[in-house]
């Protein structure tokens, strides 16, 4: 790739140059906004380039950058980047010889790094770190032992609140300070996006900015950036895109039909799950099992989704871990690379790593061995996601020796909410078992019971929550410190109408959203296809969007040149615009649609990308498209567009613009303003509130009928789990509702209250209702979850039978262009019989008996 060529010499040049390494990204995409007249980018650029300490992660678009203007003068002195970096992380630096400076920030520490010998940094030793300092204050000594075994591997097994999640934020602080690893020498997980940015936050109070250097994300975000740098040996280009579930679906549903499976036979979703959780198992299509489902095609339909993804140049999620695992047991040298780089690993929520994910960990972690995992097996609440709680069972066998601590103090609730989790999740079986004693002591006047309240409908349910919010907050508390936590998405909207009506300002974190919308998806698109050319499915989506003329046949037959020239569609459309294939009226639409992408791609590098970004949406014709258009919903979604480009400003650049909405689905527009969080129960994990509301806990809602009809025992166990979760996310207050009436799509239901609501001890809860609203109350709903309607379970999958037949794309062999020679006779399926007169690469000119001489592509005719 020429980019990555100009990369490999500018990093001779630098070498040759000899200079301190420090601030060099920095110093050299400030240059490039600087020379774009771009003050006000500095902050975000210096951010930008502190997360980058090796190339890899520099975005070609700035090095490509940096090459065009010629390195210029930085702005930055570099005196200054040192002294300011000792500052602000004392501990780090000891010292500001050029050496230190040098070891700690060298930009090309991956490449040069051997897996044996230790990095340079390692040279001044680990630095002894006062026993007050404030990352070790307050730890019980369970917590300290967990924080201060940094050699080999650790195992933090515990209940929830009982720090586990302060440990690991701890021991990164500690293994910093202590100069025993430099930040990108250390990897940390974390189940959410959301997480990652409240632990960073955490370290970087303990440490200073320099905590801005670890590799901290989800396992996703991790394996994208290290994938980015071996794209090549999946297949993949460097600028593959990310698929969200919605393209995802797309594609499966190209390829059924491709291979001619009904879908009303095999349903895509199903298929799709079968495929996901191949991946969650790091199972490749070679591996998969022959009668993986979908009468015995799901393996063949799973390797032509995978090849359909690389012809796209993209990759779903599950790919970024199966991708990442294909490469280190396939190139051991990268594999020792990646091994040598991270010196410590820390996992939090392992109890919900899946295969894939543990693999992963357990290879990056053969060099070092320095792993932490902590986790709760109480808490393992996504099993439909391929996570095995058997994962906690196997690390002391896989990792001999480890060293297991378990902190029993919970310092996040009260005793009765204690108590009443415990005994809640004592039902559950086969668990490891652990005990919860409170960690602090609480104001005996401030320790309330946890409430139940039976209510007789979800409207009325929305109006005691919005209630007792409106006490609680005449009270003095936060809104943000109170949460609706709910089981499914569909129970937000009552709670959301309800607290528009009485003006509390909320936020609904994880539920359909801003990027998820229409015209949104749509802009985007057209964003994916100008940073990427290969993105066929962008192109898919925005080539005849607006209407520009090129139907569904036009689109087809650029579909058939792709696939017969094995090149993306952008790519087919550009060669089929110099033959006589489409109409001429459809081929004038199409070049002109090639000639404005291309231009816009390249305003890439002149032009700053919000503005471009509105360049595009003008020119394309999207914006007018909507604002021509008369329904209600249309001014709204301009507004929606001009809203996307002014949210690009925070990126500082279009491709990390992508990556960031590809990775990060979560509305945190409000996140500054005081506001009750609204969110699933699976979201809530890992948080904690003062008050929690949650309601719906009944029968069929909670737990939620799926989850038994799918796994019986297992289901209804995984179930009481999250209800754990979720009474753990409190602090001081759980209010539990049920409601006796409930709308579920559309359709009225007798409820029961919840068998949960049952099993929280009576001692430690006030339970408050409207009597008889559940006719016999919950003797009578105990007896129905007897019922055998619980035990029917397994919904059977209708077959059909599906005839095979070959996919239209293989039904018509291809020739190469070498077959043809001028003179040659040939068959093309839409001008008939014809002679071959000269021929241009894989274009051919015919002269065609009836239709006359036109201009044909190679793939589209036969030899007669
Ligand atoms: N030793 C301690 N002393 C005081 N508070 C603590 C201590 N350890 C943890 N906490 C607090 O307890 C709460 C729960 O900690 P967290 O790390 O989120 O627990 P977990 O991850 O195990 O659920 C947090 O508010 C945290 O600050
Ligand atoms: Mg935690």
């Amino acid at each position: 790739m020429a980019v990555r060529a100009r990369v490999a010499a500018m990093r001779r040049r630098l070498r040759m140059a000899d200079l301190p390494a420090y601030g060099w990204n920095a110093l050299l995409c400030q240059g490039v906004w600087a020379s774009r007249g771009f003050a006000s980018m500095n902050r975000l650029t210096e951010r930008h380039c502190r997360n980058s300490w090796d190339w890899d992660s520099c975005s070609p678009l700035c090095l490509s950058a940096c090459l065009r203007h010629a390195w210029p003068r930085p702005r930055w002195p570099l005196e200054r980047s040192v002294s300011d970096s000792a500052q602000v992380a004392p501990p780090l630096h000891g010292g500001t010889g050029s050496a230190n400076i040098r070891s700690m920030s060298d930009p090309f520490a991956l490449d040069d790094e051997a897996p044996a010998s230790p990095p340079p940094s390692r040279a001044s030793g680990p630095r002894p770190v006062p026993p007050d300092a404030p990352w070790l204050q307050g730890l019980n000594p369970e917590q300290f032992q967990a924080v201060t075994t940094t050699d080999g591997p650790v195992l933090v097994l515990s209940g929830a609140g009982t720090g586990k999640t302060k440990v690991l934020t701890s021991r990164l602080a500690h293994i910093l300070a202590s100069n025993l690893a430099q930040p990108w020498q250390c990897l940390a997980v974390t189940f959410t996006n959301r997480a990652a940015r409240e632990m960073k936050e955490r370290v970087g109070q303990l440490v200073g900015p320099v905590s801005d250097g670890i590799w901290l994300g989800t396992f996703h975000s991790l394996c994208l950036r290290i994938l980015r740098s071996h794209a090549e040996a999946v297949g993949l280009g460097g600028d593959f895109t990310v698929l969200d579930s919605d393209d995802q679906m797309r594609v499966l549903k190209q390829v059924m039909a491709e291979a001619h499976v009904d879908p009303k036979g095999t349903p895509p979703q199903g298929l799709m799950a079968t495929i996901q959780r191949w991946k969650d198992r790091a199972v490749t299509p070679d591996k998969a099992a022959a009668d993986g489902g979908a009468e015995g095609q799901a393996k063949t339909l799973y390797r032509a989704y995978q090849d359909r993804l690389r012809s796209l140049n993209a990759c779903d999620f599950g790919d970024l871990l199966l991708h990442v695992l294909t490469v280190f047991l396939s190139d051991a040298e990268a594999l020792a690379r990646w091994q040598g780089r991270f010196r410590y690993l820390l996992v939090d929520e392992y109890q919900d790593t899946n295969v894939a994910q543990y693999l992963w960990l357990r290879l990056l972690a053969q060099t070092h061995r320095n792993i932490c995992c902590v986790g709760d097996d109480d808490q393992s609440i996504y099993s439909w996601r391929g996570a095995e709680v058997g994962n906690i069972l196997r690390f002391e066998k896989d990792f001999p020796g480890a060293k297991v601590v378990r902190l029993e103090s919970n310092y996040r609730s009260t005793p009765h909410i204690l108590a009443a989790a415990s005994t809640l999740i004592a039902n559950n079986e086969g668990r490891l078992g652990k005990t919860l004693r409170p960690g602090i002591i609480h104001e005996p006047e401030a320790i309330e019971k946890i409430r139940t309240k039976a209510v007789w409908d979800g409207e009325a349910e929305a109006r005691m929550v919005a209630e007792e919010i409106e006490t609680l907050q005449r009270r003095g508390e936060k809104l943000s410190s109170m949460a609706i936590l709910v089981r499914a998405g569909f129970q937000t909207r009552e709670f959301e109408e309800r607290l528009i009506t009485t003006g509390i300002p909320y936020r609904v974190i994880g539920g359909p959203r801003f990027y998820e919308r229409l015209e949104i998806r749509d802009a985007m698109a057209y964003l994916r296809l100008v940073v990427s050319a290969a993105d066929g499915l962008a192109f898919e989506r925005v080539v005849n969007t607006p209407k520009r003329g090129l139907g569904e046949a036009a689109v087809q037959t650029i579909h058939m040149v792709a696939r017969a020239e094995q090149v993306p569609l952008l790519e087919a459309a550009r060669r089929l615009v110099d033959t006589d294939e489409l109409k001429p009226k459809a081929r004038q639409a199409l070049a002109r649609f090639i000639e404005d992408v291309d231009r816009w791609r390249s305003l890439l590098e002149s032009m700053p990308h919000p503005e471009l970004a509105a360049t595009i949406l003008d020119e394309s014709g999207y914006v007018d498209m909507w604002k021509a258009d008369k329904s209600a919903d249309a001014p709204g979604r301009v507004e929606n567009l001009k809203e996307l480009v002014a949210a690009l400003e925070e990126y500082d650049s279009l491709a990390s613009f992508l990556e960031h909405v590809a990775l990060v689905m979560e509305n945190d527009s409000r996140a500054d303003l005081d506001s009750v969080v609204i969110m699933t129960l699976h979201g809530a994990k890992g948080l904690e509130f003062d008050s929690v509301f949650l309601p719906g806990w009944e029968e069929e809602v909670f737990p939620h009928s799926r989850a038994l009809a799918e796994s019986g025992t297992k289901g209804l166990e995984e179930e009481r789990r999250l209800a754990y979760v979720g009474l753990t996310r409190a602090r001081k207050r759980v209010l539990v509702s049920f409601a006796a009436n409930r709308r579920i799509y559309n359709q009225w239901k007798s409820q029961l209250p919840s068998r949960f609501v049952e099993e929280l001890p009576e001692s430690h809860v006030e339970r408050s209702g409207e009597r008889g609203l559940h006719g016999g109350g919950l003797a009578e709903s105990k007896a129905a979850w007897n019922d055998p309607a619980w035990s029917r379970a397994r919904f059977g999958q209708p077959r059909r039978e599906t005839a095979a037949a070959p996919s239209w794309g293989q039904a018509k062999p291809r020739e190469s262009a070498g077959g043809f020679k001028p003179g040659a006779r040939v068959f093309h399926d839409k001008f008939g019989n014809g002679t071959v007169l000269s021929l241009d690469g894989n274009k051919l000119e015919i002269a065609f008996d009836k239709a006359g001489i036109k201009k044909v592509l190679d793939s589209f005719v036969s030899a007669v």
